[in-house]
């Protein structure tokens, strides 16, 4: 697939169809996400996928302490807290599905990344491994897109107990738990961002006109 209509492409989805996901596949993405850049050329990265059904299950609705927000009022009351229209579209449309998206992906990705502890970090230049793994994370998705594969990137709120659950050692986080797979259906191509709108030349808010 043409570069352009990768990154056109590239939607998340948190439904998938049963089929597997070829290896070779899988092989590319990930070797697509260490060709990232990356703060002081470390590529501190690990990835983990979690296969076992077992395991998975226990992993993220224990570990990660996933769950899938049903009650509508419930939803409702979340939503209230954004005013935007479309944000509260995304979360009516994720919340229901945050746990049951890993549970049936055919794949589900761990992305790990080296990181000094929050507390020790005296500005944002110190985020830099987040970051780039971040970078890392992006180059995948768009390489799985490019194989027709696509996912969601889940942040965890909590990552501690998966964290001892898959024996990630003590200096590594977790940026993402990306389930991904064929999508049930077509993703619809996203609404075009008005550059113009976000671009200025020599300073904020010179208009631009590209
Ligand atoms: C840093 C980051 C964190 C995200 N966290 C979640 C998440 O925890 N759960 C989820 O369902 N989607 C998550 N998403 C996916 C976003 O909801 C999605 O990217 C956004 O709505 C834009 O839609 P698109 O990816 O289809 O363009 C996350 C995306 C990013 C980049």
């Amino acid at each position: 697939m043409e570069f352009y209509e990768a990154v056109s492409k590239r939607r998340t989805v948190r439904e998938f169809k049963t089929d597997p996901v070829p290896r070779e596949s899988v092989r590319r993405a990930l070797a697509a996400g260490l060709r990232a850049p990356c703060n002081a050329h470390l590529k501190n990265w690990r990835f983990i996928l979690l296969r076992d059904r077992e395991k998975r299950a226990w992993a993220v609705s224990q570990g990660l302490k996933a769950r899938d927000m049903k009650d509508r009022e419930e939803i409702e009351r979340f939503v209230a807290t954004f005013a935007d229209e479309e944000l509260k579209s995304v979360y009516r449309r994720s919340l229901p599905v945050q746990l049951t998206m890993m549970l049936e992906a055919p794949e589900l990705l761990i992305v790990c990344y080296k990181m000094k502890s929050l507390t020790d970090c005296r500005g944002f230049f110190d985020l830099n491994p987040l970051a780039s793994a971040w970078m890392c994370i992006e180059n995948i998705m768009l390489a799985l897109a490019a194989e027709g594969l696509f996912g969601c990137t889940y942040t965890p709120y909590e990552e501690r107990g998966l964290k001892k659950f898959l024996g990630v050692p003590a200096g590594y986080e977790i940026a993402a738990v990306i389930p991904f797979g064929f999508p049930i259906k077509e993703p619809e191509e996203g609404i075009p961002e008005n550059l113009n709108a976000r671009l200025s030349v020599d300073g904020w808010g010179n208009p631009a006109v590209f």
